[in-house]
C-alpha cells in the first residue's frame, strides 16, 4: 500500500530542557534527532516495509529553528533520492499534524483522490530515533488488511493510578498545609492488563484521518469540547473521537520517545558506534 510519512518535528522540547527545539538536539554521535528518525524510516523502506510516496516533515514556525531542520531534509532528500517536503507547524502537536496533512494530500496525489486506491499516512514523532523496520511493517500490514487506524503498543510496566485534587470521602483528611505540592488523591486503578503504552508511527487511511481531524477542528466540529488541540496527544484519539476502531499491533521498546534528559542518556547508550575512543585515530 502506498504511504506517506508525516513526521512531526515542530515541538519545543520543554521537558528535555536542552535550550533548543528537540528535533535539533544532537545525540552523542553529533547527528540530530531528526536525522536519526529519517534514518530509521529509510531503513524501513530499504527493508521493503514501506512503499513511500514521500515524507512530509513539520518544522517549527520560527524560521531560525526551521532552517537547520530544512537543511537536514534537503541533504537526506538529495542523498537518498527521497521526496521530502517541509511545512511550518502549530502550537500543539495536533495543530502540527493538521498543517502536515494538507502537504501529505498533495504528495499522495491521485492515490488519495477517491477513485484510486486507499493511501496510508503514517504519523510519526521526530523524537523517536530508533524505531525498527518491524514496527513500520506491522502497522502497514494491518492497514493493508483493511484497518482504518493502527497504533503500535506495549504492555504497561507500572501500576497506573487516576488522580484528582479533591479528597475522597472516608478517612480523616491529613493536614497538608506545609506541603509544597498540590495534593492529589487516587480515584482509581485501571487494570494493567487492559492498558497499553502507544508509540508511533501510527497508521491511518489518509481520507479517514483528514475527515476525523476536520470533525474535531473544522467548521461545525462535532467532537466533545474536551478534545481541544492540547488534549489531543496522539492521532488515534482523533480517530476514536470520530468513531473509528483503532487496532493495536506490537510496538518495540526501541520505539521509545525522547522526552526527558534521562531518555537522552538511554538513546546515547544505544548508539551502535558509541565507544569512548570512537573519534580517535588508531595508533
Ligand atoms: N510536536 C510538533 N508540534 C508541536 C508539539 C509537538 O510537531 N506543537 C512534535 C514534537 O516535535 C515531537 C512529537 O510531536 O516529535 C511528540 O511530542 P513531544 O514529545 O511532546 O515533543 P515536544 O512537544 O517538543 O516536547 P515537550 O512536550 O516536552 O515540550
Ligand atoms: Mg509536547
Amino acid at each position: 500500500m502506498r504511504s506517506t510519512l508525516l513526521i512531526v518535528a515542530a515541538g519545543s522540547g520543554s521537558r528535555l530542557r536542552a535550550g533548543l527545539h528537540k528535533a535539533l538536539v544532537a545525540l552523542a554521535d553529533g547527528r540530530t534527532m531528526l536525522e536519526h528518525c529519517l534514518d530509521s524510516v529509510l531503513a524501513a523502506r530499504g527493508d521493503g516495509a514501506l512503499d513511500l510516496a514521500g515524507i512530509v516533515v513539520v518544522v517549527p514556525a520560527d524560521p531560525a529553528a526551521a532552517e537547520p531542520l530544512e537543511r537536514v531534509c534537503r541533504d537526506v532528500a538529495r542523498r537518498t533520492g527521497t521526496m521530502i517536503l517541509t511545512v511550518p507547524g502549530g502550537a500543539e502537536r495536533a495543530d502540527s499534524v493538521r498543517a502536515g496533512l494538507d502537504a501529505v494530500r498533495g504528495l499522495a496525489g491521485a492515490d488519495a483522490d477517491g477513485a484510486g486506491e486507499r493511501h496510508a499516512v503514517l504519523v510519526h514523532d521526530a523524537a523517536r530515533p530508533f524505531v525498527p523496520p518491524a514496527v513500520f511493517r506491522a502497522v502497514l500490514s494491518a492497514l493493508e488488511a483493511g484497518a482504518a487506524a493502527v497504533v503500535p503498543g506495549l504492555p504497561v510496566v507500572d501500576t497506573i493510578k487516576t488522580v484528582a485534587a479533591a479528597a475522597p470521602a472516608g478517612d480523616a483528611a491529613p493536614d497538608l498545609a506545609s506541603s509544597p505540592a498540590a495534593p492529589e488523591w487516587v480515584t482509581g486503578t485501571p487494570s494493567r492488563t487492559a492498558l497499553r503504552a502507544v508509540q508511533t508511527p501510527q497508521g491511518f487511511d489518509l481520507a479517514a484521518l483528514q475527515a476525523a481531524h476536520r470533525a474535531v477542528d473544522g467548521p461545525g466540529a462535532t467532537a466533545p469540547a474536551d478534545r481541544d488541540a492540547a488534549a489531543l496527544t496522539d492521532d488515534a484519539m482523533v480517530m476514536e473521537a470520530a468513531g473509528h476502531a483503532v487496532l493495536v499491533v506490537p510496538g518495540d521498546p526501541l520505539g521509545f520517545k525522547i522526552t526527558t534528559p534521562l531518555d537522552l542518556v538511554l538513546a546515547n547508550a544505544l548508539l551502535p558506534d558509541r565507544r569512548p575512543d570512537a573519534d580517535e585515530e588508531s595508533p
